[in-house]
């Protein structure tokens, strides 16, 4: 029995070391959706705080962070097989702007199968449910998990990147003395190396250090984040479009293959990857503040002070 059961646990636990694996190689890694989500959550108002606890599975706690990730763990599994696109947008090799409707679709040119399309179809079913609790066989719970997780992606600058070389995911590169690829070295390597080095290891300290910039230094144009134009409630392309804009300027920037990362890629570009995770929290908050409360008006959430945590945090 004992021998059954340490081999089953041996075996789940090798099982998630995989998925851990498998998951770093392809999105903002697991602590870029977790500090993205734990910027969200202190600027979201009441209705969209009290919806979302009521949509959470019981395990999460009440708080959406500790789910954020959950779209990269179940991408492999078949039941799943239809979100693998949705993670990120392609533009044509050395094109460094996006246009929806040339470039969004999936490998076999299904039409809004990408990022952009994602955020768009997650914020309608979240707005339908919330007007009129109409769910159409769609489970809203997976649908604010995976608008959590894909704003996330999107301000990941390679999420915007160029189609032949996948984003960078073919882009082989050392990260100081370790051979990587680009794309992961933006996804993971930058976020893992300032915790350690500053934020002792903590993606809560790394979040609130950057809500206080949010707060603070960014204030000036920090209202300027949540809007979108025409009154909707998220605007994708701008995301998308600042996306490419950021992985020309900066992440394939003197990053060609086989080239060696070190520190002065790593400080010049650590500011961008800051503020990338600062847009990408404050704009998650403002579409969630929006669909949750249709009477909140247009404007970004930082208005408000930040509430600080009351949640448990992971
Ligand atoms: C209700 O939700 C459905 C989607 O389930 C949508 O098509 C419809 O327009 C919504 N009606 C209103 C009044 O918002
Ligand atoms: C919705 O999805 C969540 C997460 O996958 C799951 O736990 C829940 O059972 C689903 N709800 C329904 C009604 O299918
Ligand atoms: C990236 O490289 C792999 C393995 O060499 C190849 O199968 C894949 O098609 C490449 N992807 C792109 C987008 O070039
Ligand atoms: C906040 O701003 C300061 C001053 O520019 C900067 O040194 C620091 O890295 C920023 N912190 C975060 C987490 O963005």
């Amino acid at each position: 029995m004992m021998a059954a059961w340490i081999m089953a646990t041996a075996i789940g636990v090798i099982v998630l070391l995989l998925q851990f694996h498998v998951k770093q190689a392809v999105a903002w890694g697991a602590a870029g959706h977790l500090i993205t989500c734990l910027i969200a959550e202190p600027l979201l108002y009441e209705p969209a705080e009290n919806a979302i606890a009521k949509l959470l599975p019981e395990s999460a706690n009440g708080n959406l962070a500790s789910l954020c990730n959950w779209p990269d763990e179940v991408r492999w599994m078949s039941k799943y097989k239809w979100t693998r696109e949705l993670h990120w947008v392609n533009t044509p090799d050395q094109d460094c702007k996006y246009d929806y409707n040339r470039d969004c679709h999936d490998s076999l040119g299904r039409k809004d199968v990408c990022v952009a399309g994602a955020i768009n179809k997650f914020t309608q079913q979240l707005s339908d449910y919330t007007k009129n609790h109409t769910t159409k066989n769609q489970n809203t719970t997976e649908a604010l998990l995976f608008l959590a997780h894909f704003v996330g992606d999107i301000h990941q600058p390679l999420h915007a990147g160029f189609r032949s070389d996948g984003g960078g995911n073919n882009v082989s590169v050392h990260w100081y003395r370790r051979k990587t690829n680009l794309h992961n070295v933006w996804d993971t390597e930058f976020v893992e190396k300032a915790l350690k080095e500053k934020f002792n290891s903590d993606p809560t300290v790394m979040a609130d250090s950057i809500l206080n910039n949010i707060t603070d230094q960014w204030a000036s144009e920090v209202d300027s984040w949540g809007l979108c134009r025409n009154n909707k409630l998220a605007c994708p392309d701008t995301y998308a479009t600042e996306g490419i804009n950021l992985a020309c300027r900066w992440a394939y920037k003197g990053a060609t293959p086989g080239t060696t990362l070190g520190d002065s890629y790593y400080i010049s570009r650590f500011p961008i990857v800051e503020r990338s995770l600062a847009k990408g929290g404050v704009r998650l908050a403002a579409i969630l503040n929006g669909i949750f409360d249709p009477d909140a008006p247009q404007r970004s959430p930082v208005l408000l002070t930040p509430k600080g945590r009351h949640m448990n945090t992971p």
